[in-house]
């Protein structure tokens, strides 16, 4: 029978996003608290003499060589001098355009698989590196638990478990590009900032269950702009907070939102109530 290697690849939020700087190749220093969420794609590969995608479970989904599961294996082969291919497959569950990091996650997915069927044995410091060139989210995404995740995505400290929090996941219907958002981000004169954010009081936030005390601490630098975009957000959060969630923000470039809950039950009457504003919704745990 031929091998076949499946790996589930969990979408993340951002709970700390802070913008510190740019680079002189334009992009822009981050400093952020990433957490994987129970919102999984999978991506399933096995030994084949090409290489081939297929894309299941959403339409719209690109299978040429714009998805990213196709440029890790291209990637990967070149790097490595490999001359064998992989049929994949790639289950879509993550919407695109979201700030949840579906199409990295599906990349850092597919360079584990693709390492093990291929048995390049390369350890995750050489796959970080290649994993950077596919994209800023990438590297966080071959890790699995809380991290703190800083420079322009490449360096990711593991922060350790946090307790189990309910996440109301709410996405407009319009779909943000992140350099868009980045873009316009620029064009936004900084406001002094009343609070200042601090990921160290985030992290023990959420370590020690303390969801209310988030929004003093908490920071996605990149909302104001995204806001200006898509200004469904803002309704999406409103509706957030009106039905009792503990937090609320934007992930990553956006369009989502999320609400962070306590109680599953509490998570579940506000998903009931708000799903029909959404072009996608999910009530999923952190990871
Ligand atoms: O790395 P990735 O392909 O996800 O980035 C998409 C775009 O987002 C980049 O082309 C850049 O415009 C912007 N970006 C940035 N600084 C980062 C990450 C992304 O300016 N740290």
């Amino acid at each position: 029978m031929r091998e076949e290697i499946s790996v589930r690849t969990p979408a993340k939020i951002n709970w700390f996003l802070q913008v510190t700087g740019r680079r002189l190749d334009g992009y822009h220093h981050l400093r952020m608290v990433n957490q994987r969420i129970g919102l999984l794609d999978e991506v399933r590969v096995a030994a084949c003499d090409r290489l081939s995608l297929v894309v299941e479970g959403m339409a719209g989904v690109p299978g040429d060589n714009s998805n990213l599961v196709l440029r890790a294996a291209t990637l990967l082969r070149e790097h490595y001098g490999i001359t064998h291919g992989a049929h994949m497959t790639l289950i879509k569950r993550i919407p695109m355009g979201a700030g949840l990091g579906g199409g990295s996650a599906n990349a850092a997915g597919a360079l584990l698989a693709l390492n093990r069927l291929w048995r390049i044995n390369a350890d995750l410091r050489d796959l970080a590196s290649l994993a950077l060139r596919l994209g800023s989210d990438v590297p966080y995404c071959l890790h699995s638990g809380p991290a703190l995740v800083s420079g322009i995505g490449e360096i990711v400290h593991p922060l350790g478990a946090f307790p189990p929090y309910w996440l109301v996941l709410l996405k407009p219907t319009i779909s943000l590009v992140t350099a868009d958002v980045f873009q316009t981000y620029r064009k936004i004169p900084r406001q002094p900032m009343v609070v200042e954010p601090d990921w160290k009081e985030t992290s023990r936030a959420l370590a020690g269950g303390r969801l209310e005390d988030l929004s003093q601490c908490c920071i996605n630098s990149l909302q104001p702009a995204a806001l200006g975009l898509a200004p469904d957000i803002q309704l999406l959060l409103d509706g957030l907070w009106n039905n009792g969630a503990d937090f609320a923000q934007m992930t990553g470039a956006g369009s989502t939102v999320f609400g962070a809950f306590k109680h599953q039950q509490k998570a579940q009457v506000a998903l009931q109530e708000l799903k029909s504003l959404a072009s996608f919704s999910a009530l999923v745990p952190g990871l």
